[in-house]
């Protein structure tokens, strides 16, 4: 299908654009680029020459591709925002769409950069992606991350390593906030959060690409408010000062409203994504 010791960096990737079309890769050129990136361990760039290109092993990831397995579980990797996260079979692989969340919470920090620390908790943390891209371009930050699963967490531990940032950081391991202490979660400024949402007979219509991720960093409940309800109401119980920005999806956003509206929660704003869609909601608690 693509071996041939004499085929060009350039007509590899041909080849590669072609197999993936074959199979509706929607991003079928930027995929190529990763598969060639990747088995030649180089920059995405095309003047290696091709001896550098691991074909073998080119050859066993468009394999597994066309077979319907996402490129970044088969080679553990997915770029977010600025860098390259590990991620694997228990973690919910980043997705372009959540980068607003850091975008928006980092223009927002603009203004409080002359604080002398700002304190962040990524919550439903997976791989890590929203508090290591944030905390990575503030040098005054640091970052709590709280996930259910160990597995999930070991991810989470090796871009934290990866990116050097062990000294701030910590990790807890937790259903919500049930191991979290109370008086960390006082002093916390913001709260970025990306739960699972999708509502549970959405969850079994899914995609078979989506389906790869694990069931726990997705389904959300019967209205997929499951996360949300239990987060909002843990956090006025005990009289949380800081900004929530939450990551939403359309299916949930008109619940989400009524909720909050409900609980006299207070949003702040909201906005769309890229496809114009409901993508961010940031909240602020009413003062007691
Ligand atoms: C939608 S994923 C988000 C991952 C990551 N923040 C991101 O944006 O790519 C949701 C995450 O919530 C975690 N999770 C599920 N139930 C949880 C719970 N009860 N407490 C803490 N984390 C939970 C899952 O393990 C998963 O990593």
């Amino acid at each position: 299908m693509l071996i041939n010791n004499y085929l060009s960096k350039l007509d590899i990737k041909k080849k590669l654009i072609e197999n993936l079309n074959s199979i509706t890769v929607s991003q079928a050129e930027q995929e190529a680029q990763i598969m060639i990136s990747y088995s030649s361990k180089s920059e995405n760039n095309l003047d290696n020459n091709n001896s550098e290109i691991d074909q073998e092993l080119i050859y066993k990831i468009l394999n597994e591709r066309v077979k319907g397995k996402p490129l970044a579980k088969i080679i553990n990797e997915k770029g977010f925002w600025k860098k390259i996260f590990y991620t694997d079979d228990y973690t919910l692989d980043p997705r372009a769409d959540s980068e607003i969340l850091v975008e928006q919470l980092l223009i927002d920090c603009e203004k409080n950069k002359n604080q002398k620390y700002l304190k962040l908790l990524d919550l439903c943390c997976g791989t890590g992606c929203l508090g290591i891209s944030i905390i990575d371009e503030l040098d005054n930050a640091f970052c709590d991350f709280i996930d259910v699963s160990k597995e999930v967490l070991n991810a989470c531990k090796k871009n934290i390593i990866n990116f050097n940032q062990q000294h701030r950081t910590k990790i807890f391991h937790s259903n919500l906030f049930e191991n979290y202490p109370i008086n960390r979660l006082k002093n916390i400024d913001f709260i970025v959060c990306n739960p699972p949402y999708i509502p549970t007979k959405n969850y079994l219509n899914l995609n078979k690409e989506t389906l790869y991720d694990p069931r726990i960093s997705l389904d959300g409940g019967k209205l997929g408010m499951d996360y949300y309800v239990k987060i909002i109401n843990y956090l006025i119980s005990v009289k949380f000062k800081g900004d929530v920005y939450f990551e939403i999806d359309p299916i949930i956003s008109k619940n989400m409203y009524k909720f909050l509206l409900e609980k006299g929660v207070k949003i702040v704003y909201k906005k769309t994504d890229y496809l114009n869609l409901d993508r961010l909601i940031k909240i602020k608690f009413p003062k007691h």
